[in-house]
Parts: structure tokens; C-alpha cells; sequence
């Protein structure tokens, strides 16, 4: 999907009111910001507004507590039996009672206020923090905005409305600001109010940030510097059979680990063990290798494979070639051997596009073989671009974030990138 949007340097901005979708759902324990690379990738845009004097009113969402603020969800198995076994002119008011307190620890849960604060720390205490979205403190607080400075709504999905993408919240969301900026890469993918709904009411361009993911991620699927190698990993074939297809015409090698390897074993009639393996998409694999081969892709599947007796990262463990995978064993990462054949294919690369860890590399004992492939890719001098949630965090925990070109700040949006997605967050902004 090749992208030609208008950027907040393509429209006045100068004084004017400012609506920001960012994606701030960053990662939280215990209340507190463990990774603030979303935020830190915001803040070009939201310097660019402010120095422009621009009255910065800035939304997003934080993790998913919309099932508690939509109606029916929210209620735990426990809860809904107690509410079951009370006398029913009881049961409407005890629901709510326990709706109303779920609500309230949610909203602890997923406030942007931790968001807020952060911000303050890199734009000099310029962001005041809305409690609501389109209720009165909002309102006061937008109301009140001068220019060159900044304010964030609470989490937008606090409003069942925002995931419905309800036109009469996108509307009163709009009514805030004269221009709306979409800088949310990570949620671009989805059509929401804050995302898409937003751009039916006001002349709608991208920041910085979406430029940048989309220019560099695009540069690479249509005119890939060669060869182009692409490595696919994580749990599921089903997660990745829309990137597959649409990299098979576009690749030149094709490398594909982590779990997802043992259902094209299965493909290729090989004994797996108890390793993952997700039988309706045999056959889905079998036409993937077919396909491959028609088109001329060298599809790479690892050779051996470091197995476990169980999913633990204390089971017992060997490693044993891809044809002889014990009965009682699951595949938990590739073997010294595939490392050799993956690093070997991935030195000479032009282009590397990688998504999806090769093993289970949360557990030390099994991230030999992401950490194999994370070090051929940072040497490899490539022009390297690493999608998903999972591989982004595993490069990062390695220490090799800053050796690689780009890390997208999207995991599903990025996914749908790569598979040739419209997405809605990008569609709806100004053509140039
Ligand atoms: C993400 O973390 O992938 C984005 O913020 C989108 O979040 P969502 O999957 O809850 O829409």
C-alpha cells in the first residue's frame, strides 16, 4: 500500500487548535512506564505544534478497558454466578454495583495520567492533564489552552463510544480543534473515533511519526534495496499467512521460525512431537511451500532445534534435527545449526524485514536463536526494519535497538503493513 498523505507541514498550523491521536499505550507496572519509546517517537510532532504556538490538545487510548464500558461484559464467571443465586429483583442493581466498581479500578488501571506526567518530564511541564474526554474538566481545560501549550484527555476508551467509532463522539471530539494530526501508528489499524471518525470533521494530516513508519516501511516493500530477506517468526501460521502471501512476491528469501515452523514440518510429513502445531493450516502451509517454490523464493525452515519436555523453562532439554523430533518433546527454539544457515543468509542482505521471535525468547535457556538472528541482522548493514510488538521488545532487551534502521512503534499495525492493509488511521488523512 503506497501512502501519499499531507503532513502537518503541509497545513496551518500556526495558533490554530489541535487535535493529536497518539498511541501512548505504553507499557505499565504497578502504575509506573516501563518502556516510553511510543512517547519519545510522539514527541517530534508535538514539538513541531508547540513551537508553531499551536494549542495542542493531545488523545489516546491506554490498554483495552472497554469490555467493563460496553454493556453486557465486565462481570467475572464467580460474579455472575453470586448475582445468579440472589432474589431477582436484586440481581439489576447488584450488577451495576459491580459494573460501577469495576469501572473505577479500570480507570485507575488505565489512566493516561502516568502518560501525562511523563510528557511534562521531556516538554518542560507543558501538559496539563484532562480526568475526562468530553465532559468538564476537558472542556475547562481546552477551553483555557494557550498557545504553546499542551493538553491530554484522559484514555479515550473510558467512552464505549471510542471503539464503535460513534460519529456524534468523533464529532463532539472535533469540535475541540481546527486541524486533527494522526500520529497514532500503533492503532492506525484500527477504525475508531480518535483514529478515523475524527477526519469526517476536520481537514485531517499525519505527524512525524506515521510519515516516518510509513516511508521507511513502504521504501522497503516496493523498492527493496536487494536481496530482500524476510524473517517470520512467533507462535502462530495464522497470525502471519497475509504477511506471507504478500512478501512471496516481493522477497527473495523467505526464513520462517518460532513456533509457526512446526506446522509447516507437519506439511512436509515430519513427526513434531508435542510442539505447537495448528492443524487447520497445514494445508495453508503446504500451499505456502508450494507457493514459494513456483515463484522462485528460497524458503529457509530451520534444520535442528532445541527441544524441551515441556513448556518450562527448567524442563529437559536437547537438540535434535528437524526430522527427528522425539515423541514426548516440543520444539522450543532453533538449533546451533539453523543459526549458522539463517545468520549465513541473512549477512549479505540488502533489505531485512523481521517480525516474530524463534523461540520462546523470554526464557534465556531459548532465546539463543532470536538473539542469533538479532545479532546477524545488526551486523549485517542491511536496511533493517523490525515490526511487532515481540521482536521490537526482544531487540530491545538484546541492546540492539539502536543498530537497526527502523523499529516500528506499531505490533498489529505494522503486521498489517506489511500485509498490503489499507489502514483505516492512514486512509481517512488529506491526499497531497
Ligand atoms: C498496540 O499496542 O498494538 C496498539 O496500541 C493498539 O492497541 P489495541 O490492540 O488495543 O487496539
Amino acid at each position: 500500500m503506497t501512502y501519499n498523505k499531507k503532513t502537518i507541514e503541509d497545513i496551518d498550523v500556526a495558533g490554530k487548535k489541535v487535535l493529536v491521536r497518539c498511541d501512548f499505550n505504553v507499557p505499565l507496572k504497578d502504575g509506573q512506564i516501563t518502556s516510553d519509546k511510543r512517547i519519545v517517537e510522539a514527541l517530534p510532532t508535538i514539538k513541531y505544534l508547540l513551537d508553531k504556538n499551536a494549542k495542542v490538545i493531545l488523545c489516546s487510548h491506554m490498554g483495552k478497558p472497554h469490555s467493563i464500558f460496553t454493556e453486557g461484559f465486565g462481570l467475572t464467571k464467580k460474579e455472575k454466578a453470586k448475582i445468579a443465586d440472589l432474589p431477582e429483583a436484586e440481581q439489576a442493581a447488584a450488577t451495576e454495583a459491580l459494573l460501577a466498581k469495576a469501572k473505577v479500578d479500570d480507570k485507575k488501571k488505565f489512566t493516561l495520567k502516568p502518560v501525562a506526567d511523563r510528557l511534562n518530564q521531556y516538554l518542560d511541564g507543558k501538559v496539563t492533564f484532562a480526568e475526562d474526554i468530553v465532559g468538564e474538566d476537558a472542556k475547562a481545560k481546552v477551553a483555557a489552552l494557550e498557545g504553546g501549550k499542551a493538553v491530554l484527555l484522559e484514555n479515550v476508551r473510558f467512552d464505549a463510544r471510542e471503539t464503535k467509532n460513534n460519529p456524534e463522539f468523533a464529532k463532539e471530539l472535533a469540535s475541540y480543534a481546527e486541524v486533527y494530526v494522526n500520529d497514532a501508528f500503533g492503532t492506525a489499524h484500527r477504525a475508531h473515533a480518535t483514529t478515523a471518525g475524527v477526519a469526517d470533521y476536520l481537514p485531517a494530516v499525519c505527524g512525524y511519526l506515521i510519515q516516518k513508519e510509513i516511508s521507511v516501511m513502504g521504501k522497503a516493500l516496493d523498492n527493496p534495496a536487494r536481496p530482500f530477506v524476510a524473517i517470520l517468526g512467533g507462535a502462530k501460521v495464522s497470525d502471519k499467512i497475509g504477511v506471507i502471501t504478500n512478501l512471496l512476491d516481493k522477497v527473495d528469501t523467505l526464513i520462517i521460525g518460532g513456533g509457526m515452523a512446526y506446522t509447516f514440518f507437519r506439511a512436509m510429513g515430519y513427526g513434531i512431537g508435542t510442539s505447537l502445531c495448528e492443524e487447520d493450516k497445514i494445508e495453508v502451509a503446504a500451499g505456502i511451500l508450494a507457493s514459494a517454490q513456483e515463484k522462485g523464493v528460497k524458503l529457509l525452515l530451520p534444520i535442528d532445534n532445541h527441544i524441551g519436555s515441556h513448556y518450562d523453562p527448567e524442563c529437559e532439554d536437547s537438540f535434535v534435527a528437524s526430522t527427528d523430533i522425539p515423541e514426548n518433546f516440543m520444539g522450543l527454539d532453533i538449533g546451533p545449526a539453523t543459526e549458522i544457515m539463517f545468520r549465513y543468509a541473512i549477512k549479505n542482505a540488502g533489505t531485512v524485514v523481521w517480525n516474530g521471535p524463534m523461540g520462546v525468547s523470554e526464557w534465556d535457556k531459548f532465546a539463543s536463536g532470536t538473539k542469533a538472528i538479532a545479532t546477524a541482522v545488526a551486523e549485517s548493514g542491511a536496511i533493517s526494519i523490525i515490526g511487532g510488538g515481540d521482536s521490537a521488545a526482544a531487540i530491545e532487551k538484546l541492546g540492539f535497538a539502536d543498530k537497526m534502521t527502523h523499529i516500528s512503534t506499531g505490533g498489529g499495525a505494522s503486521l498489517e503493513f506489511l500485509e498490503g492493509k489499507q489502514l483505516p488511521g492512514i486512509a481517512c488523512l488529506l491526499d497531497k
